[in-house]
């Protein structure tokens, strides 16, 4: 006799939806000297939230509120909504568990684009849910056959990422708001939003927060430059926000995290002066692209993801060659977008090593390519 796992667990791979660059750099067995690859914030966090972090730490023999009732009233009044409207969680990614488990039972559809954000993926196979997936259009999540395949499959949520990962492009507002007009009242829209700070307001949507069947999702982890302190929050009508109080781990904020985000929420200039860097790095990676005869996708978000203008073997082998050099990048995992690698925006020390080895790693490879098959050239 031995112990049994579901019959769910037992189905699935042992996979992680992404290998964190500490791992690449224990197998590479040397640490990077420019981390442009997970869509950080090398700004790191305003000074007002890191002296409100050192301030609070030797509080942390205390579990942190776990209502965050104080980080869910300064984001209420950021979003002139009410608390009831708002709900804390392990960012963004731990949300996306949350939601998946509030809905998705074994067998359920789920509709989302081939290629967006794995970790929605992921938890959504973790439920035993059935994962429809839509193949990007110019680069674009495809609102309308996504919503068309909604239809087709009676899907229970509908994940959209707006600006998404990883080509970093964004839906004309219209068009979102014709999407949320004409779903399915049993279908859930969820909005991920990680990347919403980098966008002028006129993409951003209004949504009425009558609309039961609509959550959108926030994150410390990309403007506010605190990935490490994990905190996301979701947005939503107030019912089926208070869903989240059935099953979220109510102590899974810690007290540092919920006084950094809070410290973080005030410092509005901050903001912007990253808004602003993350313009310039994203120019400059831009103009790399081109000097170097690639293509770069029009980013609303803090990376760039540059199309090699070849296969997804030859983008390969570019990562490959920066990776082992030092610098991390990543590039998208299904076709045909998997002909790009994707750039984090970075500090000037950051971009100039990528200047420096990208041009190396693609002419290595024209020239493996070229032996190997001159035809083609
Ligand atoms: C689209 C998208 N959603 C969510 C996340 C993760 O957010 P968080 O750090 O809040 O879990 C990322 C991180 O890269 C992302 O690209």
């Amino acid at each position: 006799m031995s112990i049994q796992f579901t019959d769910i667990v037992n189905k699935l791979p042992a996979s992680v939806p992404f290998v964190g660059p500490e791992a690449q750099e224990r197998s590479i067995d040397q640490l990077f000297k420019a981390r442009i690859g997970a869509n950080e914030s090398v700004f790191g966090p305003s000074e007002k939230a890191i002296s409100a972090m050192k301030k609070y730490l030797s509080e942390v023999w205390m579990y942190g509120d776990p209502e965050n009732f104080d980080l869910k009233h300064a984001l209420a009044k950021k979003h002139k909504v009410n608390f009831e409207n708002i709900v804390v969680g392990e960012g963004i990614d731990g949300l996306l568990g949350y939601l998946v488990r509030l809905i998705i039972e074994k067998g359920d559809n789920v509709v989302t684009t081939d290629g967006a954000y794995p970790t929605f993926n992921y938890h959504v196979e973790g439920f035993g849910g059935n994962l429809h997936k839509v193949p990007f259009c110019n680069n674009t999540e495809d609102l309308h056959n996504l919503l068309d395949k909604v239809k087709e499959t009676s899907a229970k949520i509908l994940y959209v990422s707006n600006p998404n990962n990883p080509m970093g492009t964004v839906n004309k507002l219209s068009d979102v708001q014709t999407l949320i007009q004409n779903l399915p009242k049993t279908t859930l829209l969820c909005l991920d939003e990680a990347y919403i700070d980098f966008v002028d307001d006129n993409f951003v949507p209004k949504i009425s927060l009558d609309t039961k069947n609509v959550i959108r999702m926030r994150t410390f982890s990309k403007a506010y430059g605190m990935a490490g302190l994990r905190v996301g929050y979701a947005i939503g009508e107030k019912d089926l926000i208070l869903n989240f109080e059935k099953i979220r781990n109510h102590f899974g904020m810690s007290r540092i995290s919920q006084v950094g985000a809070l410290a973080a929420l005030e410092d509005y200039e901050f903001i912007s002066d990253v808004i602003n860097k993350v313009k310039l790095s994203r120019n400059r990676i831009a103009e790399i692209a081109n000097n170097n005869n690639c293509k770069f996708i029009p980013s609303f978000t803090n990376f760039v993801a540059i199309d090699c203008l070849k296969d997804s073997k030859f983008a390969k082998k570019v990562l490959e060659h920066l990776i082992n050099n030092g610098v991390f990048v990543r590039m998208p995992y299904s076709y045909p977008q998997n002909r790009c690698i994707r750039v984090s925006v970075g500090l000037d020390k950051d971009i100039d090593l990528f200047e420096k080895y990208f041009p190396v790693a693609l002419k290595e490879n024209y020239l493996k390519q070229y032996f190997s098959n001159p035809k083609l050239y």
